[in-house]
């Protein structure tokens, strides 16, 4: 049974009663059920399944697709008057769609988040691929003076070729940090290592003396023998070899570092600390959010590196992370280019959509990807009766426009190769041809292939719209964007002025 107290005119579901008695976190349930409360939701709407073969799988019928057809207009204000100029858009229009995202979909970031501040813990010499790189370990630690109990330390390793001629171009990746390829002792390191260790065995058990005797060619630590790398699905070299060897930097940054991928966890994490290890109030910030503003945070890190040209730092991710990747570019505009691979649902394509993952599914065991308040739109019913994707007031079109006109590459794979049709490839290509409008209003280069304004339908599998600021390339590969890297580096080269150092 959860506990409510009223404090302040603020509901707090079992926060309270844990803060005073120290007992265990709520699950992701009783936080998803607390916020059902907060809302006055009674029921939701069950999302369907993904299996294809159970009763109630995802709609995968194109005829029914669009139960809401009209996408909201992101060159319509709220009060119906067209905008027709770039200054309607940057003054009047975006504040709009920035301040509805935020609090219908992904939450508000707070107004008063504590400072984080950066330390680079180690620097290693290494090598990817063929060129020798730079890789500095970095923990940016958020201040938290005001609930010690709550450490946010936000992992991000910075990788950036040694030879290059000025500040490298830097793709951020959403995953797991860390050095990529430690350097590691010569031979004869190894042997001092050896000896060393032998010697401090023998001291413990003079027995071992004997053992070490009779297998002298035995060497307990050496090199890692080399293995070639992990291919791309296209038998390509990994994203991260492309990059150096085209000249680029790269940062991995660790979501988990900042907010926990689970519901469980939204009173830790960097939305825990703000709010002092209590629920979530219906417009706080979700986990997409949080994540994005980690990402500021590395970028605030990077615009401080000297190896490194913050005007062209771009950001990545695929599946959730691509969701993150749109919303990090969306709402930060330092951020120079994106690359979201495969974000489905949440990310690039149309809420309104009901072909595979449904906004149910982001209102159910997803619902902490999002703000409190986008569960309105699973309610079946409620103290407001019910409300549906159609009750949405924003949608992803509007969601790429905000990314305009800086350079935003949405990518997919083949559902044939695993790239499931649950993400909804289609109603993020319409999305993307909707957002179109807002890039070439800005005076942008949009969608454009063998040098003319795309207009659709949408292209096979391998043939890119990437002769614009917008792009769009759907990959014969699977659940990842690594197939496009070697597109997207071209094209961003190419927008960005950099030159390919091989
Ligand atoms: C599920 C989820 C998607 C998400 C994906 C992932 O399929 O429904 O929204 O993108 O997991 O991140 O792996």
């Amino acid at each position: 049974m959860s506990l409510c107290v009223v404090v302040a005119g603020m509901l707090l579901w079992g926060g309270a009663e844990r803060a005073q008695s120290g007992s265990a976190p709520m699950t992701a349930e009783q936080d998803h059920d607390n916020m059902m409360k907060q809302l006055g939701i009674e029921a939701l709407r069950p999302g369907p399944s993904g299996d294809e073969n159970a009763p109630n799988h995802a709609n995968y019928d194109e005829s029914k697709a669009n139960p809401y057809p009209k996408m909201p207009d992101p060159l319509t204000l709220d009060d119906g008057q067209k905008v027709t100029t770039a200054a309607e858009w940057w003054h009047e229009r975006r504040p709009q769609l920035v301040k509805e995202f935020s609090e219908y979909v992904y939450g508000k970031v707070p107004e008063h988040v504590p400072a984080v501040h950066w330390t680079v813990t180690a620097v290693d010499h290494e090598r990817i691929g063929f060129r020798a790189v730079v890789a500095k370990d970095l923990i940016g630690e958020v201040d938290n003076g005001s609930d010690p109990a709550i450490t946010v330390r936000i992992h991000m390793t910075l990788v950036t070729p040694v030879d290059a001629k000025g500040p490298v171009p830097v793709l951020m990746m959403f995953g797991p940090a860390g050095f990529p390829s430690p350097h590691e002792p010569s031979a004869e390191e190894f042997a001092r290592i050896n000896a060393a260790w032998k010697k401090m065995m023998t001291a413990q058990d003079a027995t071992l003396g004997q053992v070490f005797t009779d297998h002298p060619a035995w060497e307990p630590f050496h090199a890692t023998p080399f293995r070639f790398p992990q291919l791309n699905a296209d038998g390509g070299m990994p994203n991260t070899w492309q990059l150096i060897a085209d000249g680029w930097g790269f940062a991995l940054i660790d979501p988990a570092s900042v907010q926990a991928d689970n519901g469980a966890g939204l009173t830790q994490g960097i939305i825990g600390l703000v709010n002092h290890g209590q629920p979530r109030k219906p417009d706080d910030w979700g986990a997409l959010r949080a994540w994005a503003w980690g990402a500021g945070r590395g970028l605030d890190y990077l615009e401080t590196d000297p190896a490194v040209d913050a005007k062209h730092v771009g950001i990545e991710g695929v599946s959730r992370y691509g969701k993150a990747a749109l919303v990090t570019m969306a709402f930060d505009q330092r951020f120079a280019m994106v690359l979201v691979g495969s974000s489905g649902k949440g990310g690039a394509t149309l809420l309104r959509r009901n072909f595979g993952e449904a906004v149910e599914s982001l209102t159910g065991g997803e619902y902490y990807w999002m703000a409190g308040n986008f569960m309105k739109y699973g309610a079946s019913k409620a103290k407001f009766g019910s409300m549906n994707p159609g009750d949405i007031p924003v949608d992803s079109n509007e969601l790429i426009a905000l990314c305009a006109p800086r350079l935003t590459l949405i990518s997919y794979g083949s559902p044939a190769k695993g790239d499931a049709k649950w993400l909804d490839h289609e109603g993020s290509f319409m999305a993307t041809m909707d957002a179109n409008r807002v890039f070439t209003l800005l005076g942008a280069k949009g969608l454009t292939m063998d040098g003319k304004p795309y207009t659709g339908p949408m292209p096979p599998i391998n043939e890119g719209i990437l002769g614009g600021q917008l792009a769009w390339r759907q990959h014969d590969g699977g659940h990842t964007d690594a197939p496009n890297m070697k597109y997207f580096i071209a094209w961003a080269d190419k927008w960005i002025g950099h030159a390919a150092q091989q």
